[in-house]
């Protein structure tokens, strides 16, 4: 009989088998002591988030939806009509435009810094390019001071440090998440005393929803949400594709031949590398998921979003990494009232990313051996993936 528990490690170095056995097996798998459905084909999690029939109010994650915390208050956490008036304050940061006229903020920061890494002959994909990246460009949308990003980024590289045999996130991750809120805190005071130069910082500060602005507890869940969300996926995704272009040395050689590719490339790699394991939701009616198990009000769903990514439902040979496949569509941003907001905003970081690596570097290997992956309930991927430069 199937059994699955999304915190035994067992099944943290290669999740897909158990993920298989899920889809076919087990559609949505009930586990009874976290009194939770898992669904885990694609077209169901796509019907369930696109439904409007679940919230988020007990939380997402495997640490306040499972484990029992209280959510946090940020915009994911939120239900309308509030969710919709914040996440319309939130757009002007996300919208394509803005997009559009950060790419060269982007694009300057990854010359230089892989033109250093160069130099030095390695560099870390994830915490050293990737990381440094998107930490600066959650910084320039809320309006923080650059010079403080990459002690940030160090931050924000162990939140969600695990421990073999801790059940959630370690000491490491609680001192570096007492330290962040610290440091995140700090700015919004100096931001009330004193407006920025207009970044989103501020417009949370001036927003006002039915007369009431956002209390200081909430002003921080949202900044630590973009801070956090928007920097620790990214990097993951870029470092997880240079390594499937080490791995495929054609496809790796066709892009460098034609980087007008490298945006169905970082796609795939969206799709191939989603680092989150699972993030859910719980019912606001009675309803049915999974093609036909009926669930009552409250009751709590996860969405194993890489298990869908991977689901021979929606894609042809899904275990397969190809730059041209263009999918339709995709579970890595989710896809209903909380889709990412972000998603521009990586696709371009993640292109730039390409095309600049491509360039400078076409040659790149990877030190396998110095490589670290993640182990957790949480996140899969590269917790350090180095990139070798100059051997000839
Ligand atoms: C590859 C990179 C990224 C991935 C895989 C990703 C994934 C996701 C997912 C799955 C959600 C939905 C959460 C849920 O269902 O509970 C989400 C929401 C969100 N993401 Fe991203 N994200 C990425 C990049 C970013 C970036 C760069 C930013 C900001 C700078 C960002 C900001 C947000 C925000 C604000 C939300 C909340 C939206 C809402 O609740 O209405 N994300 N992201």
């Amino acid at each position: 009989m199937l059994e699955f528990d999304p915190f035994d490690e067992s099944y943290f170095d290669d999740p897909f088998s158990v993920y298989k056995r899920l889809r076919d097996e087990s559609r949505a798998y009930y586990h009874e002591e976290l009194d939770c459905y898992f669904l885990s084909r694609f077209e169901d999690i796509w019907e369930a988030v696109g439904s409007g029939h679940f919230s988020h109010r007990k939380g997402t994650n495997t640490q306040d939806l499972l484990a029992g915390k209280p959510p946090n208050l940020a915009l994911s956490s939120m239900t309308p009509p509030d969710h919709t008036a914040l996440r319309r304050t939130f757009w002007p940061f996300f919208s394509p435009g803005f997009t559009r006229g950060i790419e060269s903020f982007v694009r300057g920061h990854a010359r230089a810094f892989i033109d250093e890494a160069i130099e030095k002959g390695h560099v870390d994909a994830n915490g050293e390019l990737g990381r440094r990246i998107s930490v600066r460009v959650a910084f320039k949308l809320i309006g923080l001071p650059e010079h403080d990003a990459d002690r940030v980024a160090g931050l924000v590289g162990l939140v969600f440090d695990r421990s073999p045999q801790v059940k959630g996130p370690n000491q490491r991750a609680l001192d570096a998440q007492a330290e962040l809120h610290g440091y995140l805190l700090e700015k919004i005071h100096e931001r009330q005393k004193t407006p920025g130069e207009g970044g989103l910082l501020d417009s949370l500060i001036a927003y006002r929803f039915e007369g009431k602005s956002l209390p200081e507890d909430q002003l921080l869940s949202n900044i630590y949400l973009l801070v956090v969300g928007g920097t620790e996926t990214l990097p993951k995704v870029f470092a997880g594709g240079v390594y499937q272009l080490y791995k495929h040395p054609d496809q790796r050689a066709e892009l460098v031949r034609d980087l007008s590719l490298a945006k169905d490339a970082f796609w795939e790699m969206l799709r191939y590398e989603m680092p989150t394991l699972m993030l859910g939701a719980c019912a606001e009616e009675e309803t049915e998921i999974g093609g036909g198990t009926k669930i009552a009000v409250g009751q709590k769903i996860m969405h194993l979003w890489v298990s869908a990514n991977r689901d021979e439902r929606e894609f042809d040979d899904p275990d397969r990494f190809d730059i041209h496949r263009k999918a339709p569509r995709i579970l890595t941003f989710n896809n209903g009232r909380h889709r990412c907001l972000g998603a521009h905003i990586a696709q371009m970081e993640g292109r730039v990313l390409l095309e600049e690596l491509l360039t400078r570097a076409p040659e790149f290997d990877v030190d396998e051996a110095g490589a670290v992956r993640i182990r957790s309930e949480f996140f899969r991927g590269f917790d350090r993936l180095p990139i070798v430069f100059g051997k000839a």
